[in-house]
């Protein structure tokens, strides 16, 4: 198997040398692989589960672009397919697990081992562009659930979270306007995030039975009426006798920016995210809020990357 590994290394080695880089977010170069911006960190990842990734038949996959309400959509997902066992009882593993240790990644926590899961629980979560996922996944009957978001909240989002990482890594952070300068040219891990977009909502209205597409805005506007969406999509309806004892209700309480983001899991725990570097949980949970970019970007820097999403999107009929 080592041997094994090492040709893989050696293989993702070279294909790696082939690709167009740039200077990316975080100060390192970021790669240019099937159209899509990668930090290399995660390239690797990538690049294996394409080759070997096989899907249960019963898998629901959660995508998202970085930064656009996946530890959100994770807890979420995760509580209502776990919800028999949390009837009734305070303890659940959201309250003792960072919701990413809940549901394991594909690219990063797969990628390194197949088997880093718990079988019982149907939830995969993936950052892989939907012309990038695996063809296994493509060709499978699985489930795929999408989240967006507008992209100034996500810029400011990603900023943030990269900022607070490389000041724990003792990193000098790159400069708002440099970032975003970046953003706008589609450079950003998993960029550009038009295309991002772009690809799973095509794929959603190709096969709209099997892909959800939702935004973090409808969500936060109204998180009942889409628990029960996310709850009938993944085939475990709430039941009428559930709706009437508050389930949905108790659901979001528990998934809440509020509630999560005060977990001593959250607040002071750390993840470990593919290359062995702990990230402090708490970098996740930021503000949870709609159109926070306005505190942070000149409303021009806005009406900028406004323009662009309009013209990327033109033609699409989606609007974000
Ligand atoms: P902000 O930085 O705007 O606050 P991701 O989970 O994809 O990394 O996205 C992180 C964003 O989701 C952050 O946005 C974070 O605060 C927000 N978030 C995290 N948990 C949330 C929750 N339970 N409900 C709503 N938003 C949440």
């Amino acid at each position: 198997e080592s041997a094994e590994r090492k040709n893989e290394a050696k293989n993702y080695n070279e294909v790696m040398s082939t690709l167009p880089k740039v200077k990316g977010l975080n100060g390192c170069d970021y790669y240019l692989y099937q159209c899509f911006w990668y930090d290399p960190s995660f390239l690797e990842g990538i690049m294996s589960v394409q080759e070997r990734f096989n899907p249960q038949s019963t898998d629901i996959f959660l995508a998202s672009f970085p930064k656009t309400g996946t530890t959100w959509l994770k807890a979420l997902t995760f509580a209502i397919c776990t919800r028999s066992r949390l009837s009734g009882s305070t303890t659940s593993s959201l309250l003792s697990k960072m919701p990413h240790d809940c549901v394991p990644f594909m690219e990063y926590d797969l990628a390194q081992n197949p088997s880093n899961r718990d079988l019982a629980i149907p939830l995969v979560s993936t950052h892989v562009p939907y012309t990038c996922l695996p063809k296994s996944i493509i060709s499978s009957c699985c489930k795929i659930i999408y989240i967006c978001r507008d992209a100034k909240d996500v810029f400011v989002s990603l900023w943030y979270f990269l900022a607070r990482l490389q000041m724990s890594e003792n990193v000098e952070p790159l400069l708002l306007e440099e970032a975003f300068e970046l953003f706008c040219n589609g450079i950003a891990n998993f960029g550009p995030y038009w295309n991002h977009v772009l690809g799973y909502w095509r794929a959603s209205l190709e096969f709209p039975e099997k892909i959800l597409f939702l935004t973090y805005e409808e969500m936060k506007k109204d998180t009942a009426a889409h628990v029960k969406k996310l709850a009938e999509f993944m085939g475990c309806s709430f039941t009428l006798e559930e709706e009437e004892e508050g389930e949905v209700q108790k659901i979001i309480g528990m998934c809440s920016f509020e509630k999560l983001s005060n977990l001593e899991v959250n607040k002071n725990g750390k993840c470990l995210l593919d290359i062995s570097i702990p990230i402090p949980n708490s970098i996740y949970f930021r503000k949870g809020e709609i159109g926070d970019w306005a505190n942070h970007l000149t409303p021009e820097m806005g009406a900028r990357l406004d323009d662009i999403m309009e013209r990327k999107l033109k033609g699409s009929g989606l609007k974000l």
